[in-house]
């Protein structure tokens, strides 16, 4: 019988320091319920009671070495297994790191800051207004009392009676004046609403901005002046300005301003339409009106706004045909920007 149990032993052992072994397979061929060591030890009944201590405590040694092998080379197998592991996702800190995309400005943020440089440059000082306003700011104060066919023109969305989403940055003339006395100077960059359908140069959200002047002795002259400069900043040395006769309840007298194409010097193009031409922006002097609704003496001060489109200054810096490019936010669109 202690030849068998040592048997038993040199054989689990040698199978076991083969690397490939099964150690779950000679775990149970040796030491499971079936096992050899097993079945030796179930013949232990016909042993003598001397002989019985000397195998048991033999058969107790083996099945102890055998379990201190299997332990081991469980152990050494999940050891190999991490190490390969590590092994295979260390990382290469040397490798170049995948490319950051670079953002960038979108082309109504960028023409907006070229328009406040300009006429930051000419002296003028940045003004802000709410878009949630008042019609008294919108439209009232603006010489656009209730039911003025103006109004139409310029439908917006209401949030009460007299509350609503401003239709121009016309009304923060008004707001600036209240609060400051001439000499003012200021533009007023900014969002405006019209319940306009979309389409290829409408939508319900677009950005506008506001000039004013107010003064002493501030003339059309001045204001044909400001705008020609302007306009050669913005267009091209050469550009020269138009102004052709218009109607704002606001001013008196009104002008809507073109500049000369820039695209062919007005000869006509077809960024241009064949005019020569391209309307840029409304204007006119401060009507007295609402200089005197703002406290300001109209027989003391005059002064001219103007009030420009970005979405058309970019479209037609741009020569972009279709509004809605401009708000679909496609990369491969604004990328070229
Ligand atoms: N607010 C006018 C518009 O939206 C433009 C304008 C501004 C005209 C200032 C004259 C003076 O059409």
């Amino acid at each position: 019988m202690k030849e068998k149990l040592l048997e038993i032993k040199a054989k689990a052992l040698s199978l076991l320091s083969d690397d490939n072994c099964d150690v779950e397979d000679i775990r149970i061929k040796y030491l499971g319920k079936k096992g050899e060591l097993t079945a030796v030890l179930r013949g232990m009944g016909q042993l003598t009671p001397e002989e019985r201590p000397v195998i048991g405590q033999l058969a107790n040694e083996v099945r102890a070495d055998i379990e201190k092998a299997i332990t081991e080379k469980k152990a050494n197998a999940e050891k190999a297994m991490l190490e390969k592991k590590l092994r295979s996702e260390k990382i290469d800190v040397t490798m170049p790191a995948s490319a950051l995309k670079a953002g960038r400005l979108h082309p109504l943020t960028k023409v907006q800051r070229e328009l406040e440089d300009i006429f930051i440059g000419l002296g003028f000082s940045i003004a802000e207004g709410p878009e949630v306003e008042y019609d008294y700011y919108n439209f009232q104060a603006l010489n656009i009392p209730e039911n003025h066919p103006a109004r139409d023109t310029q439908d917006t969305f209401y949030i009460t009676n007299n509350i609503l989403l401003r239709s121009q940055t016309s009304p923060v003339q008004v707001r600036t004046m209240e609060v400051q006395k001439p000499p003012i100077r200021i533009i007023s960059p900014g969002r405006v609403y019209r319940s306009d359908a979309v389409d290829a140069t409408h939508s319900p959200l677009f950005h506008q901005l506001e000039g004013l002047v107010v003064d002493k002795g501030v003339t059309m002259g001045d204001l044909k002046g400001i705008l020609e400069l302007f306009a050669q900043r913005m267009f091209g040395e050469n550009t020269k300005i138009r102004f052709r006769p218009h109607h704002f309840p606001f001013t008196e007298p009104s002008a809507e301003v073109d500049v000369s194409c820039f695209a062919c010097g007005g000869k006509g193009c077809r960024v241009c339409k064949g005019e020569g031409w391209i309307e840029i922006l409304g204007a006119g002097m401060v009507h007295p009106n609402v200089l005197r609704g703002c406290d300001i003496d109209p027989d003391v001060y005059s002064g001219f706004a103007f009030g420009m489109g970005i979405e058309r200054i970019v479209m037609t810096k741009y020569n972009i045909d279709d509004m809605r490019l401009l708000y679909e936010n496609d990369t491969r669109f604004l990328s070229q920007f």
